[in-house]
């Protein structure tokens, strides 16, 4: 095969409970991941030999601040695909970027996936999902999640899923900022405005990190809304340990919040390490209409209707 293009989602956590830091400077995690339908698509194409070549193109509404060396995360997937097959790594990608960068929603991620996916194709390897994910996880804690979309619980760092039953659909609003932030820095400012309040002697506040994460699964009525996709029972448990410290390094997110509760919004919280703000709406065209209220209340850059689950496709 010569050419193979892959679509890959966006992803939101639902829920996402974050401990205290590991040895290894990651997270462990209790989260709800959650596709949705706002798709990167990636296209590997055969390149002839002599020797290792990746080369990589951006297009579409987020190429500019999408990387085109090294760096990027798809040409990292195809050289870790290549050395774990022990085959000469040789492939020209194009990212089709509609998905923001560094915006809390796994662009990057998708990417990698994607490159993985393309790439598992183009050359004739035939590996199965799980052998996929054990080279995704190498490359960041949400490509695994990239890779088979829909709605699981992630746990570990995130790479670590067991799928949510799920029936029907449910509508979000994707409010995306101009900004971007750094994942290790949101992390990080987490730990700090912990270490804050529980050295804080006035406080008798418990302690947010190991204590709310020991020992717990994903609370129970949270598994049954999913399943029902019931949208108004779903709205008040979106939860999201790392908002506080989104918020701390961009305080105008509480205005897209506010903007987001004030449009009609069943729930609104901070996307993953943000800066995108994810809101749940009834329907289709209540995310219609919470996206417009959004977007012309001045306090996101854009703001998308979307819906999920979503997976990876071959278009
Ligand atoms: O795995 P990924 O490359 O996406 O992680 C980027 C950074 O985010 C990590 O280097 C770490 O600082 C932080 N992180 C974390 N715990 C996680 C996931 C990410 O601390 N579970």
């Amino acid at each position: 095969m010569q050419v193979v293009s892959v679509r890959v989602p966006a992803k939101v956590n639902i829920v996402l409970r974050v401990g205290p830091p590991r040895p290894d400077g990651f997270h462990d995690l209790v989260t709800v991941f959650h596709a949705v339908s706002l798709y990167d698509e990636i296209t590997a194409r055969s390149l002839g030999p002599p020797g290792d070549q990746v080369t990589v193109t951006a297009d579409g509404p987020y190429a500019v601040a999408t990387p085109v060396d090294d760096t990027n995360l798809a040409v990292r997937a195809v050289n870790a695909l290549a050395a774990a097959a022990g085959i000469p790594a040789q492939a020209a990608l194009t990212v089709h970027k509609r998905i923001p960068v560094a915006a809390g929603v796994a662009g990057g991620s998708a990417d990698a996936a994607g490159a993985l996916l393309a790439c598992n194709e183009l050359w004739g390897l035939g590996w199965s999902g799980a052998r996929l994910a054990e080279v995704g996880a190498t490359l960041g804690s949400d490509v695994p999640f990239a890779l088979s979309g829909g709605t699981a619980i992630g746990t570990g760092r995130g790479e670590q899923l067991e799928p949510v039953s799920f029936r029907g659909e449910l509508h979000w609003v994707l409010a995306v900022s101009a900004a971007e932030l750094s994942t290790p820095h949101v992390y990080r400012r987490l730990d700090e405005l912990r270490a804050t309040a529980s050295s804080s002697a006035a406080t008798s506040r418990p302690a947010a990190g190991p204590e709310r994460i020991a020992g717990r699964g994903v609370d129970a009525r949270l598994l049954q809304a999913l399943e029902s996709a019931d949208a108004p029972a779903l709205g008040p448990l979106l939860a999201n340990d790392l908002q506080d410290a989104a918020v701390d390094f961009r305080p105008a997110l509480v205005d897209t919040l506010a903007a987001g509760r004030k449009a009609g919004a069943l729930g609104g919280i901070v996307s993953g390490s943000g800066p995108t703000c994810l809101f749940l709406a009834r329907d289709a065209a209540h995310a219609g209409e919470v996206a417009a209220a959004l977007a012309a209340s001045g306090t996101c850059a854009t703001a998308e209707a979307v819906h999920g689950p979503a997976w990876p496709s071959f278009p």
